[in-house]
Formats: structure tokens, C-alpha cells, sequence
């Protein structure tokens, strides 16, 4: 499939199996040795690896000069056997050269094993950071992914629908990139933070199953996992429940887990948001190393310790071994750190044969020393640290330093998916206002069980909404959707959202549901974290062709850019000086 009118083979797929025949190869020229009379080794690279080439030295070939080689494969001579190329063993010999292009030689260093090459660099030349291996590697398993998620849809009944890429404002959250309107001078579009609204109204509209590799715009701060472009595989179901949605979303992530690992995964577990929060003081657990937190509030229910005394929830994490490792200067920034995600305080215990050695054993009684020791199941060399306050506060601060100190590398085995349920309905307050705030977004089915709660403990309230995590990194999310518009508004309600309002902002949304709408619900999981994950990456852009730089820019095209004087009048815009 890779032959073609120029070459018969690419440069790493040639074995010792082909000894004696002649190859033509195409490719760019790596690097290169000089041996002696007239005779060159040129390692000639494409996507599929590199061969080496021994051709005559009076053709004038330079790093990166993009050539065709054709010759006869042959064994390479004893002694120069490279075990760790796949390509190895051989060698091309006897070479026709013809150079197809010259080259100005390359910024940095393409055959580099090295990534300390400065990632502006990388970006500013992607189009040479892409013929590295990495790239080349990264970039085919996201195709695989790709196709294997498209296949599995496709099998699962799902019909592909392309939603408009210039909508008006939608809900999930992020700030929008605005679209100036030529035709409506002040009039904006906004680019789509997700086809949300649109995959909903296909559910009203027939479509039953839809799906669309979906490109999503936010304008947020960029992280190692967040772009302002990404990819989603978004998709939406009719006539369901939640176990519809989880297993046909299940059968595409682990279609695409296999495609790109060659393994697949063993069904995904499920655990209660609040089981999570519980246990590993996160809403994206990581579920490949223990160091759970472990419940204390009654060990010491009785304590004459202040800092412990009529706390909410105590909870503590231990770390194996972990008494030497951490000096006092160390545990002094954990514990700031600690503060500083708002905890009162940390408590450290470092485990003796005795008892603990900690500024606050002298707080605590024989009994308390004997019941953590034996909660904790603690040993000698062991280190305790525990956190006294609110649940939320216990849970999310003993998570944080759990993941720091025992979280392995994102490269590091095995996969542990895990699906995340009943998220709360609503999570804290709006500062202002005081009501509470969406959870995952307006239209997210309550639980059944908790509808009562609404009036009385709202924040207590349950959704049908469902997070995918993979290795502590939040893959997707989705949920149930509200599709009765009394409901509907009981949540608008809820979340001070007048009718008014409600109608102003969604009006076009919901009033379609009055038209008989479906139950419905769906999900949508980031492809960039996907195969970010599956490829051994720390962040997605490297598995994005051309991303933005951590600061949103582009340095190879250099944008943004200053908009042009002409295309501003036309749009009726005018740009004020920067205030800070
Ligand atoms: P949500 O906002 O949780 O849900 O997004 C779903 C998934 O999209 C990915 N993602 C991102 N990836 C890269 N860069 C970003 N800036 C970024 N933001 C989000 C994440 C995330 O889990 N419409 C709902 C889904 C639904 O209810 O059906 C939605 O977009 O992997
Ligand atoms: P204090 O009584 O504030 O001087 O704190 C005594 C010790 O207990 C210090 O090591 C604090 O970091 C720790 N501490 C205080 N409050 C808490 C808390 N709520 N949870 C855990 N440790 C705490």
C-alpha cells in the first residue's frame, strides 16, 4: 500500500527478508557518516523509520535533503548490526541517488532523541517537529483512535451530524470566542464550546443515536490538558437510561483504547461521586496506586485536641515508608500547601515503634495514639498525615497531597478507567447572588430520589450526570437530560434563573421541547485527552498537529494577530486601549 510510482518500500519496513532485491526508497536525509574511500552511510528516514544507505560520497547530500534512493538490500557486515533499529540488520547498497530537493539546514537537530528542544522552537518549525518520530507516532495513533471511535459508533446504529460551527451563546460555562457579525455591526456569533443545544434538538428532531467528532472552542486558560481548540466525540441517544448511555460510550473508548495499545481494557468500573470524593478526595480518581484516605472522625470523636475537636470530617492518608523521606522543611511546604487549598492545617505523624513522632502527639491520648495506629494500619517509618474540617475541605486537600506524592507519570501503567456517578446537581454558590450553580449545566436530569430535596437541602440533590476518568484525567462528561419543560423550570428556579431569563437565554432551546421531546442524554469525551493518555503524553499538545503555545499563541503563523484597520471598519468594530 505504501509503494508508489517513486519507491517500492518505506525506509523501515525494509527486513532481511529482502536481501537481494532491489528497493527504491524515498525519504530525508538523517544523519550521515563519512567511511572512507568515496563511501558514505546516510540514514535515509520517513515516517516508518530509518535505513541505512551506503552511497558514494561525490554526490553532494546534506541533512535533511529530501532524496530517492533505489539499490540492492544486502547484510549489513558483521560488527555493525544495529539490534535496536528494526532496520538493523541490513543496508541498502549499491545506490542510484537523485536528489529531489535541497535543503536549508534544519533549526534543530530532527533525528534528536532529546526533547530539550525549547517548545516555542518546536512550534515555530512544527512542520520539522512533525517529521520526528514522536510526532509521526503520536499523530497515527490519534488517527487510529479516531477511526476505531468513528467505526464503533457506526456499528452502535450512531448517525454522524455535523452542528454549525457559528452559534449563538451556549451554556457549559467557558468564555466564548465572539465572531463579529459584517451583515450586523454589534451583532456576534459565538464559536461552539460544544454542540450541546444542537445534539439536543436532534434528539427532538428524530435523529435517535447522533455522533460528531466534534470541534470545540473555549476561551480559557491553557493548561497541560486544555487547548482553546479541541476534539470531542460527542453524541447524544433517545429513549434511554443512564446504563444505555455508559455502555455505548464504553464500547467506543475501549474500541479506541485497543486500537492504539493493542490490549483491551477490562470493562470499566463505576464508584458514586461522593465514593470518590470519599475515598480518594477527588472527582477524577486515580485509581492505579492506593493511599486511600481513611475515615478518623471517630477515633477522635472525644479528642481534647482543638485543632481535631468537633471537626466535621478527619481523615487521614499514609504514605508507606514515607517517615524518612520527608524532612521538616518538606512537611513545613506541604503544609502551607495544604493552607493554601484551604485546609486550617496538616497534621504530620511520622510512626515510631513507641508511638508517633509529631509536634501534636503530646495533644493526643494513649487510646487515640493505639486506634490511629490500628485505623491507619500503620507501621514503623510510615508517615500520617491527616486534615480536620469540613467533608469537602478533608476530602479535596488530602486528594491534592495524595496525588502528589503517590500519583506515577502519566506513561506509567495500567489504564484504570473508571465511570463517576451521581454527581451533585449543584455545586456551590454564586458569589453574588447566592444560588446555587450547575454542576454540569442547566439541563442535566435531577435524580429521581432527590427531587423532594429540592426545596430543602438543594444542595444535597443528585444528577444523572456521569463523568469518564482515566488515570486521574477527566475524559468526558454527560448526563441524563431534563426533556420535561415543569422540570425544567424547577431547576431554572433553583439556580435563579427568572423565566424571563430562562426564555430570553434558552428560549430557542426549549420551546422546541414543547414540541415533544424524547427522553434523552448523552456524553462527550476529549479525544486530545484520550490519545494524550494512550500515547504516554504529559500534555495534549503533543498530539495535536498545530497547537497553541501555553499563552494561546501560534508561533508558527505568529497569531493572533492585530486586526486590520479595513476588515474593523467593515465589521464596525473599533479596539480601545488596554486597560489592566
Ligand atoms: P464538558 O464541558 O465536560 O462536557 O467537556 C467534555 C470533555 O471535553 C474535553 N475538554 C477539553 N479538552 C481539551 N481542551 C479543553 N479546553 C477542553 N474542555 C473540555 C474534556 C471534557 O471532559 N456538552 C457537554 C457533554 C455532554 O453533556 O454531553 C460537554 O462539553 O475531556
Ligand atoms: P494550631 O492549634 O493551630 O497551632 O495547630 C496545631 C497543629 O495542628 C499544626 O500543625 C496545624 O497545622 C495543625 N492543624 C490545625 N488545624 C488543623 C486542621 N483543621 N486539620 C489538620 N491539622 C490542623
Amino acid at each position: 500500500m505504501s509503494s508508489t510510482s517513486m519507491r517500492t518500500h518505506l525506509c523501515g519496513d525494509i527486513r532481511f527478508g529482502q536481501i537481494g532485491e532491489t528497493v527504491s526508497v524515498c525519504g530525508w536525509v538523517g544523519r550521515r557518516r563519512e567511511h572512507g574511500e568515496h563511501l558514505a552511510f546516510v540514514d535515509l528516514r520517513d515516517h516508518s523509520g530509518i535505513v541505512q544507505c551506503v552511497i558514494n560520497d561525490d554526490v553532494d547530500v546534506r541533512s535533511e535533503y529530501v532524496l530517492r534512493i533505489s539499490g540492492v538490500v544486502r547484510e549489513r557486515p558483521e560488527g555493525t548490526v544495529n539490534d535496536s533499529l528494526p532496520t538493523g540488520s541490513i543496508e541498502i547498497g549499491d545506490c542510484e541517488v537523485q536528489v529531489l530537493r535541497v535543503a536549508t539546514p534544519p533549526p534543530f537537530p530532527i533525528d534528536a532523541r532529546a526533547d530539550d528542544v525549547d517548545e516555542n522552537i518546536r512550534l515555530q518549525y512544527r512542520y520539522l517537529d512533525l517529521r520526528r518520530e514522536r510526532m509521526q507516532k503520536n499523530l497515527r495513533t490519534r488517527s487510529k483512535v479516531n477511526a476505531a471511535v468513528r467505526s464503533a459508533m457506526d456499528e452502535q446504529g450512531f448517525v454522524e451530524v455535523e452542528t454549525p460551527m457559528l452559534v449563538p451563546s451556549t451554556p457549559e460555562g467557558a468564555r466564548e470566542f465572539l465572531v463579529p457579525s459584517r451583515k450586523e455591526p454589534g451583532s456576534f456569533y459565538a464559536l461552539p464550546q460544544s454542540p450541546q443545544l444542537f445534539k439536543q434538538l436532534l434528539m427532538v428532531g428524530g435523529v435517535d443515536r447522533y455522533y460528531q467528532m466534534a470541534r470545540c472552542l473555549r476561551d480559557e486558560d491553557l493548561r497541560a490538558d486544555r487547548q482553546y481548540e479541541f476534539m470531542q466525540l460527542d453524541m447524544e441517544m433517545s429513549f434511554v437510561d443512564q446504563d444505555d448511555v455508559l455502555e455505548a460510550v464504553s464500547a467506543s473508548v475501549l474500541a479506541a483504547a485497543e486500537a492504539a495499545t493493542g490490549e483491551r481494557p477490562t470493562p470499566i468500573e463505576q464508584i458514586t461521586w461522593h465514593d470518590a470524593m470519599d475515598r480518594f478526595g477527588t472527582d477524577k480518581p486515580d485509581l492505579r496506586f492506593g493511599m486511600e484516605l481513611v475515615e478518623l472522625t471517630d477515633v477522635f470523636g472525644d479528642t481534647e485536641f482543638k485543632a481535631f475537636s468537633g471537626a466535621d470530617a478527619i481523615k487521614g492518608i499514609k504514605v508507606d515508608g514515607g517517615a524518612a523521606d520527608y524532612g521538616r522543611n518538606q512537611l513545613d511546604k506541604m503544609t502551607d500547601r495544604a493552607k493554601g487549598a484551604g485546609a486550617k492545617g496538616l497534621v504530620w505523624m511520622k510512626v515510631t515503634d513507641e508511638g508517633f513522632d509529631s509536634p501534636v502527639a503530646k495533644f493526643l491520648s494513649d487510646v487515640e495514639v493505639g486506634a490511629l495506629k490500628s485505623a491507619m494500619a500503620a507501621e514503623t517509618g510510615d508517615l500520617v498525615l491527616i486534615v480536620a474540617d469540613e467533608w469537602s475541605t478533608t476530602c479535596e486537600v488530602l486528594g491534592m497531597l495524595r496525588n502528589d506524592i503517590g500519583r506515577p507519570p502519566v506513561h506509567e501503567g495500567p489504564y484504570r478507567y473508571v465511570w463517576v456517578v451521581e454527581f451533585p446537581l449543584f455545586v456551590g454558590r454564586d458569589k453574588e447572588t447566592g444560588a446555587p450553580k450547575s454542576g454540569h449545566h442547566p439541563f442535566t436530569m435531577p435524580h429521581p430520589d432527590d427531587i423532594d430535596k429540592f426545596d430543602t437541602d438543594p444542595m444535597a440533590v443528585r444528577s444523572i450526570a456521569y463523568d469518564l476518568v482515566l488515570n486521574g484525567w477527566e475524559l468526558g462528561s454527560g448526563s441524563i437530560r431534563i426533556h420535561e419543560p415543569e422540570l425544567q423550570r424547577k431547576v431554572f428556579m433553583a439556580l435563579g434563573i427568572s423565566d424571563e431569563e430562562a426564555e430570553r437565554k434558552f428560549g430557542f432551546f426549549l420551546n422546541p421541547f414543547e414540541y415533544g421531546a424524547p427522553p434523552h442524554g448523552g456524553f462527550a469525551f476529549g479525544l486530545d485527552r484520550l490519545v494524550a493518555i494512550l500515547a504516554g503524553e504529559e500534555n495534549i499538545r503533543e498530539v495535536i498537529a498545530y497547537p497553541k503555545t501555553q499563552s494561546g499563541q501560534d508561533p508558527m503563523t505568529n497569531s493572533p494577530i492585530p486586526g486590520d484597520p479595513k476588515s474593523l471598519l467593515e465589521l464596525g468594530l473599533k479596539v480601545l486601549p488596554q486597560v489592566d
